[in-house]
């Protein structure tokens, strides 16, 4: 077997023999691979020295106080460029499925900002589809509140990141079957040693570094980013923008920012919290949201938005993927807003007088404020981020 060679450019491990040998080593005939999957199974290659995911030097508006203090990254977990990088690798592994059928990856694409375009739903190992829309990963490591998923049901990303694994649709996979498999795999020890101090395969390291890859995905290089460097305040005309951009911007940081900018700061553009915005009239909809994990009805139809940096590439949207385009997010905001009890005050008199106190469809914009919106939307893009190679796929053709 192909190991650990430090002295080439970059190291290769037959990835293809481990998986033809590993179904003996693992003693589970159910999880031999095909040979479809087998031919899926790559070599791994990895720089010599890893890339730098720890100490990435971000622009002036991610330091801010109100940024800072939306981190959630834990003090025992800090990200460090071995345990990335064993995150990364993980990540892009179909044997963290149970038939090795599908990795993390295969729902979140990184040319997609590590969401899926291939339908609403996304399909798990065996074929049957997920609940809901997978969710674009970026700037997951600033979201304040540090609960993961539409509805918030994971309390940290140390505790989501196993759970995709051992659901029945998505990965399939038992953990004491994964740690076993893991630490059977040739270049895995190495891999874990780097990361850890010590070759030993565990749950909670391996939650650890996929942990630390998903923070890692920060997406800084995008138009708007230039932009805002180059003014006082994110309220003024960017130089770099066109003047339909910038006209678009006012309107966000009118209509939207209050929601999707939390904390009155210019770099991060997820929600600080969850919160209903309109998409349903109906309380009793299949999917409640929040308040099917709280059981509080003043949360019935609560979602978190994921961060709206890369939303070009990122649809369908909304948690049940039920808007192809961005056209479609714009009208919905413009005049499709349903009256939910729930719906959020900032939305129920939307483009309604100053003050409030008249319900409406939505905020009404004009043909040329909703085409200003989307040319603004994507100023949010960052070609650097969805091709990055120390985000891509490390197990590569031959
Ligand atoms: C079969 C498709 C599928 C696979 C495989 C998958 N995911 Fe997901 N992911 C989803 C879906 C769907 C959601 C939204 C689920 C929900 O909210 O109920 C999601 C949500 C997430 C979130 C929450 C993001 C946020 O902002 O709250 C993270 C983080 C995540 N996935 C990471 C991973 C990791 C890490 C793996 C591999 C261990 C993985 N996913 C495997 C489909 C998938
Ligand atoms: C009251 C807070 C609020 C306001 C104001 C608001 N949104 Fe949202 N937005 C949300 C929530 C919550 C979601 C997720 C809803 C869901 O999926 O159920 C969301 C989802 C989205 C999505 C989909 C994200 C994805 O990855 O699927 C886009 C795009 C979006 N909003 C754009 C906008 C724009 C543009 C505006 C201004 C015209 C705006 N929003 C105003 C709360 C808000």
């Amino acid at each position: 077997m192909n190991r650990y060679s430090p002295g080439r450019a970059g190291w290769t491990v037959a990835c293809l023999a481990t998986a033809l040998a590993a179904p003996l080593a693992w003693g589970q005939p159910a999880s031999a691979p095909s040979p479809k999957e087998v031919a899926k199974l790559r070599s791994l290659k990895l720089p010599d020295t890893p890339y730098n995911y720890a100490n990435v030097e971000l622009p002036a508006h991610f330091k801010s106080r109100a940024v800072r203090d939306l981190d959630n990254t834990p003090r025992e977990n800090p990200i460090t460029d071995n345990g990335a990088t064993l995150g990364r690798v993980l990540f892009y592994d179909i044997r963290l499925s149970a038939n090795n059928a599908v990795a993390c990856a295969s729902c979140h694409h990184q040319k997609h900002a590590f969401s899926d375009p291939s339908g609403k739903l996304s399909k798990g190992y065996e074929g049957k589809h997920t609940d809901r829309n997978a969710m674009p990963l970026v700037e997951s490591r600033y979201y304040g509140r540090g609960r993961f998923f539409w509805d918030e049901r994971a309390r940290t990303l140390e505790e989501q990141v196993l759970m995709p694994v051992q659901s029945k649709v998505e990965m399939g996979q038992d953990l004491t079957k994964l740690v076993e498999k893991l630490a059977a795999a040739s270049e895995y020890p190495e891999l874990y040693r780097k990361a850890f101090g010590d070759s030993k395969v565990t749950r909670e390291r391996t939650s650890r570094a996929l942990a630390q890859f998903v923070r890692s995905l920060v997406s800084y290089q995008s138009k708007y980013d230039e932009g805002v460097a180059q003014v006082r305040s994110r309220n003024d005309d960017f130089p770099n923008f066109t003047r339909e951009e910038n006209r678009g911007k006012a309107i966000f940081m009118r209509s939207c920012a209050n929601c999707h900018m939390p904390n009155n700061q210019d770099a991060i553009f997820s929600t600080q919290n969850t919160q209903n915005n309109g998409l349903d009239a109906d309380v009793k909809v299949p999917d409640l949201g929040v308040a099917d994990v709280t059981l509080d009805r003043n949360r019935t139809g609560h979602f978190k938005s994921p961060s709206l940096r890369n939303v070009e590439y990122t649809g369908p949207y909304m948690h049940d993927g039920r808007f192809a385009k961005l056209e479609d997010v714009i009208e919905h905001y413009s005049t499709g807003i349903k009256q939910h009890p729930n719906l959020d005050g900032r939305l129920r008199n939307a483009g309604g007088p100053p003050g409030g106190g008249r319900q409406t469809r939505g905020f009404d914009f004009s043909t040329g404020e909703k085409a200003a919106l989307l040319a603004f939307l994507k100023t949010l893009s960052d070609p650097k981020f969805i091709s990055d190679p120390k985000f891509s796929n490390p197990f590569e053709a031959e």
